[in-house]
């Protein structure tokens, strides 16, 4: 590829008036292969085309190719792992692998023809799925976490108890999620928490213990108590059985 020196060549290409402009928006997953096609039939005629790239915190980067001298050019573009497979007369994708959460931004491309000029803009969301784990804590409450998804994920409670939700914003844009619960019903024994997200729903479940404790403790306890009282009642039998013994042992001394 080669780098021409002058920045007004370039600022001609990408300002000309644009005539058609269709926007999308994509939402890929995060750590996967993603193509941004750019196919128009006014390419087969393009004079130049171009592939502007917006994204937070940098300079815009351009890629532009020129058919009557044959030559392409960038500026600004440091991405490695964003490539133009550069085709001129037939394929213009652009090409992001693997996309991050740094890669959410506006990506354009502009053709410019004779008859007119075309935008085709894509504006990417990269997507994370949320970890989702679910515990009981110590103050009888039960705790369900949708972990740096993005965007924030949507917690929901079967059967609906008594919550608490907050959101934590994460510095790669990422949120984890926290719902906090209790059931003032105590016939609830087990309880889903389910996650829904663009990546995919999640659901887990967990019996509640403090159902379990009511239930079963008394019937431990006494076995505890029973077990106790029969270990004491073997350790007086055994030390009386020995006692005896010795005096036996001692009389017919
Ligand atoms: C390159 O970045 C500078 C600012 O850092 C910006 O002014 C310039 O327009 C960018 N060049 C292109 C071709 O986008
Ligand atoms: C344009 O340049 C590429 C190499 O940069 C070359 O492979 C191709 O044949 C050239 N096309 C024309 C039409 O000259
Ligand atoms: C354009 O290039 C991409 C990546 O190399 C490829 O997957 C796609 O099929 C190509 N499209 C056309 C129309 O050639
Ligand atoms: C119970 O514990 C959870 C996490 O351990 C906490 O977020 C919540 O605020 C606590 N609730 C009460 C009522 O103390
Ligand atoms: C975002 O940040 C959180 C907390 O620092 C980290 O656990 C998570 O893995 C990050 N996610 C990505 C996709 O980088
Ligand atoms: C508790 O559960 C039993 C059987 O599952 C049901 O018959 C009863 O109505 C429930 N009680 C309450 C208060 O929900
Ligand atoms: C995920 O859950 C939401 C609402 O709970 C629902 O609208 C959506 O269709 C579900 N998605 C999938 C893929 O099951």
């Amino acid at each position: 590829m080669h780098t021409w020196g002058s920045t007004s060549t370039l600022a001609v290409l990408i300002s000309i008036i644009i005539m058609v402009s269709v926007t999308v928006s994509w939402s890929v997953l995060v750590n996967t292969k993603v193509m941004l096609p750019c196919h128009h039939p006014a390419l087969l005629k393009a004079d130049s085309m171009a592939w502007v790239i917006i994204l937070r915190d940098k300079p815009p980067c351009t890629r532009a190719y020129r058919r009557d001298k044959n030559e392409t050019l960038e500026q600004n573009c440091t991405d490695n792992r964003i490539t133009w497979t550069f085709r001129p007369e037939q394929n213009f994708t652009l090409q992001i692998d693997p996309v991050a959460i740094t890669h959410d931004g506006y990506y354009g491309c502009q053709i410019v023809t004779t008859d007119g000029n075309f935008l085709l803009g894509y504006h990417l969301q990269v997507s994370v799925a949320p970890e989702v784990i679910l515990f009981q804590s110590k103050n009888e409450t039960v705790v369900c976490k949708a972990i740096a998804g993005k965007p924030a994920a949507q917690i929901s409670w079967t059967p609906e108890g008594d919550c608490v939700t907050e959101q934590e914003c994460l510095d790669n844009g990422t949120v984890t999620v926290q719902s906090t619960c209790h059931w003032a019903d105590s016939n609830v024994s087990t309880v889903f928490c389910s996650v829904s997200h663009w990546t995919g729903n999640k659901s887990q479940s967990i019996e509640l213990s403090q159902g379990v404790r009511t239930l079963k403790s008394p019937m431990l306890n006494l076995l505890i108590i029973l077990y106790v009282k029969f270990s004491i009642f073997l350790a007086i039998l055994v030390i009386r059985t020995f006692i005896c013994f010795q005096r036996i042992n001692g009389f017919r001394a």
